[in-house]
């Protein structure tokens, strides 16, 4: 099998991204007019009333049939004649001193999987010459609110705004060699930031620190980018799902003692493509007692849901798996009383692993094509983001977690029907350790999966590195 490096040292696959979303795209049109795919990349925008640039992300809809991270540019994909043509900014003498010589067609067309490179300014004549070409009967396909004003389509029988977006979103579930190559890479240089913040926390005082070590080992190691903001939360704040503030002391302000825990929900974003990992470790080298009972059954809820992916495999019944283990879990240590059943027919263990298994990962961090239902009446898959069956070639987060959040579990203690499920003598002794979530990134293959995160996750790994 091709190495990591053998794979990327090769360009993105961008004509392959466009002759299977034109596939579909026919497929789901029906084939008898030529068509073309018109694209057009992020725009760069001032800060307003600013001279600034805004920070720049890609369209992820263009990068995917360009694998150009370029502002202002555009493409054409002619389906019938297979011809992908990429449109770069000319050049501006005007923003030379400033920013250097730009890429040159010659130089993108070595980098680029495309056929031909033109300036910007050369779309309306490419578009009205492959519309006369095609006399007048062929079809623009675009997304909506993603097309200049001064764009023309003359000469093309009909331009359709609708179908695009969602056959791309469809076509991006299933990834090919390079990207997970793209993946792993991502991967790989957020298990060494992961290491890093885990160390960092040994001398850190707050958690902007830990924060600042993980950003900097991603920069340091190639990816400029994070794919989400960093959760850094200690203790308590780990409850928060997307806790965000990061600047929280680590040690409690009145026992003068530093906090349990921390939980570290970050990935580095690598030429467009995410990573994201979840993972907790102990403020001084050892977990207490509390969290590491926790953390095992969290741990127990992920490997076994792990072990029981392949392609085809229903998400739906994946994340039940792991509410059951919650539960015998929470069972076990005294926190939830009653039979397994009953718990889960009564829907308890959602006070405590309230969100979704896990998402499809890609280009975004929450990737596309999910299917969700967030108007499910259900609570425990109210909030999945993937519905269905994952077909192989997917890559997807398992990230399940145990929370200790008030507002949501109060009012399960103080209903009467499900308040007697609940021990709150015994729940008292968590509060304090916030939340445990571990997230791995999975490739779905045909018989089973290959786990991409190489990220250390088991309980002597992550307290010998916080030691
Ligand atoms: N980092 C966001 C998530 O796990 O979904
Ligand atoms: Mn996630
Ligand atoms: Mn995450």
């Amino acid at each position: 099998m091709a190495t990591v490096d053998a794979i990327l040292a090769d360009q993105y696959p961008a004509k392959s991204h466009a002759r299977r979303v034109a596939a579909l795209l026919q497929a789901h049109h029906g084939d008898s007019a030529p068509g073309v795919i018109y694209l057009e990349a992020q725009k760069t925008r001032l800060i307003e009333d600013n001279d600034e640039a805004m920070p720049f992300r890609q369209r992820r809809f263009f990068y995917y049939l360009s694998g150009c991270s370029l502002p202002d540019s555009s493409l054409i994909y002619d389906i019938n004649a297979d011809k992908l043509t990429l449109f770069i900014p000319p050049t501006d003498p005007e923003d030379v001193i400033w920013s250097g010589l730009p890429l040159s067609a010659d130089e993108a067309l070595k980098l680029y999987d495309v056929d031909s490179v033109l300036a910007t300014t050369e779309v309306n004549a490419t578009l009205q010459s492959i519309g006369s070409r095609y006399g007048g009967s062929a079809v623009a396909f675009m997304i909506a609110g993603q097309v200049s004003i001064e764009t023309k389509f003359q000469g093309f029988m009909d331009t359709n705004l609708s179908a695009l977006k969602g056959v791309i979103e469809k076509t991006r579930v299933v990834k090919d060699a390079y990207e997970i190559a793209l993946l792993k890479t991502a991967n790989d240089i957020s298990a060494k930031a992961h290491i890093a913040a885990i160390k960092a926390s040994k001398t850190a005082t707050n958690e902007r620190e830990i924060e600042g070590a993980f950003i900097a080992t991603c920069i340091a190691y190639g990816a400029r980018e994070q794919s989400y903001h960093p959760i850094v939360a200690c203790g308590a704040n780990g409850a928060t799902l997307h806790y965000g503030k990061n600047n929280s002391d680590l040690i409690d302000p009145v026992t003068k003692e530093r906090k349990t825990n921390v939980l570290i929900d970050a990935g580095a974003e690598y030429r467009a493509y995410c990573s994201d990992i979840t993972r907790v470790f102990p403020l001084g080298g050892k977990f207490t007692t509390e969290t590491r009972q926790i953390y095992e059954i969290v741990l127990q809820m992920q490997m076994e849901c792990i072990t029981m992916l392949k392609g085809g495999i229903q998400w739906e019944n994946v994340h039940a798996h792991a509410h059951r283990v919650a539960i015998k879990g929470l069972l076990a240590l005294g926190i939830l009383l009653g039979s397994e059943n009953e718990l889960f027919e009564k829907r308890i263990s959602v006070a405590f692993f309230p969100h979704g298994l896990g998402h499809y990962l890609g280009m975004d961090t929450h990737d596309t094509g999910g299917d969700p239902n967030y108007g499910d009446k259900d609570s425990m898959f109210k909030y999945l983001r993937v519905r269905g069956r994952l077909p192989a070639g997917s890559v997807v987060t398992v990230e399940p977690g145990i929370y200790f959040c008030r507002f949501i579990i109060d009012p399960y203690t103080q209903s009467p029907d499900l308040g007697k499920h609940i021990d709150t003598n015994v729940l008292e002794r968590y509060w304090s350790v916030g939340g445990v979530r571990i997230e791995d990134n999975i490739h779905i293959t045909r018989d089973g999966y290959e786990n991409l995160t190489t990220a250390p996750k088991t309980i002597e790994e992550v307290e010998s590195l916080a030691l």
